[in-house]
């Protein structure tokens, strides 16, 4: 598992783009679930998106530095230890690259009898700063498509549907910011140019001499799988 320190927690918390409805709503579109289990919730992003879909939504994390600093919503629980409850969706947003094939039979079996299975994730594009900095890059072998496909499940769960979709979103150089700390490629290329000392403040001051506005343009890529218990 990799692992989420406090700094992502307070990166994660401080600033998301808004692209977890979009990618939900692409996929489910007018589908309304009992009780949902968002498998890796992180601070809740993807949990509080999935209230639209479902009446009932259960974030479940690993990683306690993350559910410290939880977003709150009335019809949102969130828990640490694992319990028996029955779903009717699974979500894996952004969290499906750090589970492990003996995990994922736990997650299965408190799915209900064909119950679904949504695995979505976004990719940011931040070609144009890493260029304009001349970052080295250590590219990593993350999946933004990993889906229950990749497990050894073939006679457990069918797909239904699978799509991708190009988006786009508008940020101050702040939320840059904190956006580009929580990926940990591009974090470890900028400690390399600037040193880990007051970083955020060397970034937005680099930022800052980048662009003449005080938004940033971003494009994202947007993946959806859904599956479905058999
Ligand atoms: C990239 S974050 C995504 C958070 C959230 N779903 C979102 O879309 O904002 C991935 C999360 O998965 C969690 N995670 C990693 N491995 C896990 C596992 N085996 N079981 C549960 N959560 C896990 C991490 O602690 C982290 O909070």
């Amino acid at each position: 598992m990799k692992s989420f320190s406090s700094s992502y927690s307070h990166h994660y918390r401080a600033f998301r783009p808004p692209l977890h409805y979009l990618i939900l709503k692409n996929c489910l579109g007018k589908k309304k679930f009992k009780k949902t289990l968002d498998i890796g919730c992180g601070v809740g992003n993807s949990t509080i998106a999935l209230t639209n879909f479902s009446k009932k939504v259960i974030g479940y994390d690993i990683n306690k530095e993350m559910l410290k600093n939880t977003l709150q919503h009335k019809r949102v629980s969130y828990i640490n230890e694992w319990s028996n409850i029955k779903y009717d969706l699974l979500c894996f947003f952004g969290s499906l690259n750090y589970v492990q094939q003996n995990e994922i039979h736990n997650f299965l079996n408190v799915l209900k009898p064909s119950g679904y299975i949504i695995c979505c994730d976004f990719k940011i594009f931040y070609n144009r700063f890493i260029d304009f900095l001349n970052l080295k890059i250590i590219k990593n072998k993350y999946d933004y498509e990993k889906n229950l496909g990749s497990y050894n499940l073939a006679n457990e769960i069918k797909q239904i549907n699978s799509d991708s979709m190009l988006l786009n979103f508008n940020c101050n150089i702040k939320e840059f910011v904190h956006l580009i700390l929580t990926e940990k490629n591009i974090k470890n290329a900028l400690i390399e140019l600037m040193g880990e000392k007051e970083l955020d403040i060397k970034i937005e001051k680099k930022i800052g001499g980048l662009i003449n506005s005080e938004k940033l343009n971003l494009d994202a890529m947007g993946y959806y799988t859904l599956q479905k218990k058999i």
